[in-house]
């Protein structure tokens, strides 16, 4: 299974990512958290990347774009791919569209998490992250059973930097100028599945299996 996961930040793509990946058995390409894991091992690629997401903007495209062909090339990949939060600008679709040729790879669906702006805000800044494994919480929509703690691996939840009111409705718009463009782009591409976000996290997965005709 080949696919791309769409949405406006804090609408659950990290959420249901987790699970798509174990269903398929395929690796999951998350360009946030390769920039995030840069930052913290302090590489030259974290350097730059910092100083774009900390304001709220994309990472300008040739980073992203370099660092996603190269994973896309390794073995993991031949048995399929859950891309995150990439593409995100047309130019990025254009750059992944001439990789997947070069690759012979058929992209099977764009999975599309549609989510109001008002509760984009809320799901962003009650999130928390585990430092350990990346397992996501919400504060109020999926506490851990203790505060601050991991329930997978005991690890400390802690807040993404860019969690923030100011900063969201930044990416927010950010989203809504490059990103949603790409709707649009793949639906001439007929590959589009919209999925209603709003729903609770299990209903929400369940109609992506739907979607993608598992169950
Ligand atoms: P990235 O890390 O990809 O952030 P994002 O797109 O802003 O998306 P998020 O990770 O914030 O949200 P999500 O959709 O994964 O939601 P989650 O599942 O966690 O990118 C960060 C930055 O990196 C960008 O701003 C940019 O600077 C840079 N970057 C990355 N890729 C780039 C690219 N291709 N080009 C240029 N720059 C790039 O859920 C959010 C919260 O809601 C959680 O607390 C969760 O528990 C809760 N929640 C989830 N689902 C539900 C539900 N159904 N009901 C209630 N609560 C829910
Ligand atoms: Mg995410
Ligand atoms: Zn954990």
């Amino acid at each position: 299974m080949r696919l791309i996961l769409l949405g406006p930040p804090g609408a659950g793509k990290g959420t249901q990512a987790s699970g798509i990946v174990k269903k398929y058995n395929i690796p999951h390409i998350s360009t946030g958290d390769i920039f995030r894991k840069n930052i913290k091992e302090g590489t030259e690629l974290g350097i730059k990347a910092k100083e774009y997401m900390n304001k709220g903007l994309l990472v300008p495209d040739e980073l992203v774009v370099a660092i996603v062909k190269d994973r896309l090339v390794q073995d993991d990949c031949k048995k399929g791919f859950l891309l995150d939060g990439f593409p995100r600008t047309v130019a990025q679709a254009d750059a992944l569209d001439i990789e997947l040729k070069n690759l012979k790879y058929n992209l099977d669906k764009v999975i599309n998490i549609e989510v109001s702006k008002d509760e984009l805000i809320k799901r962003a800044v009650g999130r928390r992250i585990c430092k350990e494994c990346g397992g996501t919480y919400h504060l109020i929509f999926n506490p851990s059973k203790t505060e601050g703690v991991c329930d997978e691996c005991g690890g400390e939840l802690y807040q993404r930097k860019d969690d923030n009111e100011e900063t969201v409705t930044k990416r927010i718009e950010e989203y809504l100028n490059k990103t949603q463009p790409l709707i649009n782009y793949y639906e001439k591409q007929d590959k589009i599945v919209n999925i209603d976000g709003k729903q609770d996290i299990d209903k929400v997965y369940e109609d992506i299996l739907k979607a993608l005709g598992g169950e």
